[in-house]
């Protein structure tokens, strides 16, 4: 573990406190900030507002060690920091553009008060160019820019942070990744790529599009699968076996979103874009996302016979995925919505929202709750509470025995057994997998 060092971090959402908490726990002396006086009246008496494994408790841990603490003022947390992490909001701009003019901002105003020869650290997921454009805001020749994107996924931001994959540092100056590198223990230790600036830009939104791609081609391999009476689950393990496919990321469900994927690829395409380059592929993924998300709406439709018009429809699940509250983007939302405008009577529950309503859609306080009197009953979040359930009860509230499981979460056997018609995602003809497992059972 290198020396101790002060670190400034500037923006205290769910990267920037991960990343403050996460480099104090590594011994580091962190100064976090916030323009929103009232959260961090709140950090600094300890209540944290973000739902994130661990990070509460890893927060009050080093609130107690005194190795972080939190201030209103940009200039103070600056004031003798040597390394200044930004982890400020980049959101879509109407575009689809990055919108970095709070990054932007930000440099303007600290850009005079930098410590001599600190380094200024990208955290945020920034536009191919963002380092040598603040750099030149911040007017500093002493003061380098650096670019460290964050691979956090919601959920396990905290262990992404502690125990990476890989740490991404772009610099210009081989020297100065190199002490951005230290941060985080001995560089030679770590799975560090020290890069250009540019290069590690992109690699994090190379990373995100790869990642929907992979989706995408699975949900499609889904639909084929549903289209010649095979099942994705077993072509997908088929895949995985493959040591240059991997088993991470193949699960098929109503299709990605959240608040990174949807905003990167629509970025990487405005970027190449404006590159001149050719980005049909994304483009693509992009349009085919949205039309699976479309195709569980018609899923749901059949399952009550074709018009959701003053059908009920039961939700178990809004978040974008399990593990989460963030209804950034959430697929689940999108079906809730088109199923509403369709003239559906929609319950939702999900265990991560705790209010009587939102958005429009009315929240019930549990599952059965949610299948009083349903029609059909939609799985639309992988919470694990979902699979886990007495399906005989449930279909004794429900005016119908119907699941559109859109998670492939739900026993196919169980639902069948509970005298459930079963609709999942990819998995083909039911009677064909009933047959399978017989024979392999
Ligand atoms: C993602 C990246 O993983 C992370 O590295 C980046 O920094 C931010 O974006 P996150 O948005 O938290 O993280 O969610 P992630 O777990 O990656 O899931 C994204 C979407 O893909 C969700 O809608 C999820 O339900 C979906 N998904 C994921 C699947 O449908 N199937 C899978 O097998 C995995």
């Amino acid at each position: 573990m290198g020396s101790s060092r002060r670190i400034a971090v500037l923006g205290s959402g769910y990267v920037g406190l991960t990343v403050a908490a996460g480099l104090a726990s590594m011994r580091h002396e962190v100064l976090c900030s916030d323009i929103a006086e009232s959260k961090i009246d709140q950090l600094s008496s300890g209540v944290v507002s973000i739902v994130e494994d661990g990070l509460t408790d890893l927060i009050l841990a080093m609130v107690a060690k005194g190795r972080l603490k939190f201030t209103s003022s940009n200039l103070e947390a600056i004031s003798d920091a040597e390394f200044v992490f930004l982890c400020l909001p980049t959101p879509q701009g109407r575009d689809g553009s990055p919108d970095i003019t709070t990054t932007f901002s930000v440099a303007r105003e600290i850009g005079p008060h930098l410590a001599p020869n600190s380094i200024v650290i990208n955290k945020s997921t920034v536009p191919v160019g963002t380092a040598h454009k603040v750099r030149d805001i911040l007017n500093r020749p002493d003061v380098d820019v650096v670019s460290n994107p964050e691979f956090l996924s919601e959920g396990s931001a905290v262990l992404d942070f502690l125990q990476p994959d890989r740490i991404v540092i772009g610099s210009d100056s081989r020297e100065n990744g190199l002490r951005v590198a230290e941060l985080y223990g001995d560089p030679t230790d770590h799975k560090c790529i020290v890069t250009d600036t540019l290069s590690a830009e992109l690699i994090k939104y190379a990373c995100n599009a790869y990642l929907a791609t992979r989706l995408t081609f699975i949900n499609t391999m889904a639909e084929l699968c549903e289209a010649v009476g095979a099942d994705i689950r077993t072509v997908a393990a088929g895949m995985g076996t493959d040591h240059r496919i991997g088993t991470a990321f193949l699960n098929s469900g109503p299709g990605w979103g959240g608040s990174c994927f949807p905003k990167d690829t629509e970025a990487l395409i405005h970027m190449a874009e404006a590159a001149g380059c050719d980005i049909t592929l994304v483009k693509t993924v992009v349009s085919a996302n949205a039309g699976h998300t479309e195709r569980i709406v018609e899923k749901v439709e059949t399952a009550v016979g074709g018009n959701v018009a003053d059908k009920v429809v039961a939700v178990w699940g809004l978040a974008f995925k399990a593990g989460t509250n963030d209804l950034r983007n959430s697929p689940a939302l999108k079906i809730v919505t088109a199923l509403q405008e369709r003239g559906a009577i929609v319950r939702a529950y999900d265990p991560a929202m705790e209010k009587d309503s939102l958005d429009g859609v009315e929240l019930v306080h549990s599952k059965e709750d949610a299948c009083v009197g349903a029609d059909v009953l939609l799985v639309a979040t992988e919470w694990t509470e979902f699979s886990l359930v007495d399906l005989a009860t449930i279909g004794g509230l429900m005016s119908h025995r119907s699941i559109v499981d859109a998670r492939n979460i739900i026993r196919i056997e169980d639902a069948l057994d509970a005298g459930f018609d079963y609709v999942g995602v990819g998995v083909g003809r039911v009677s064909t997998i009933r047959l399978l497992n017989l024979e392999a059972g």
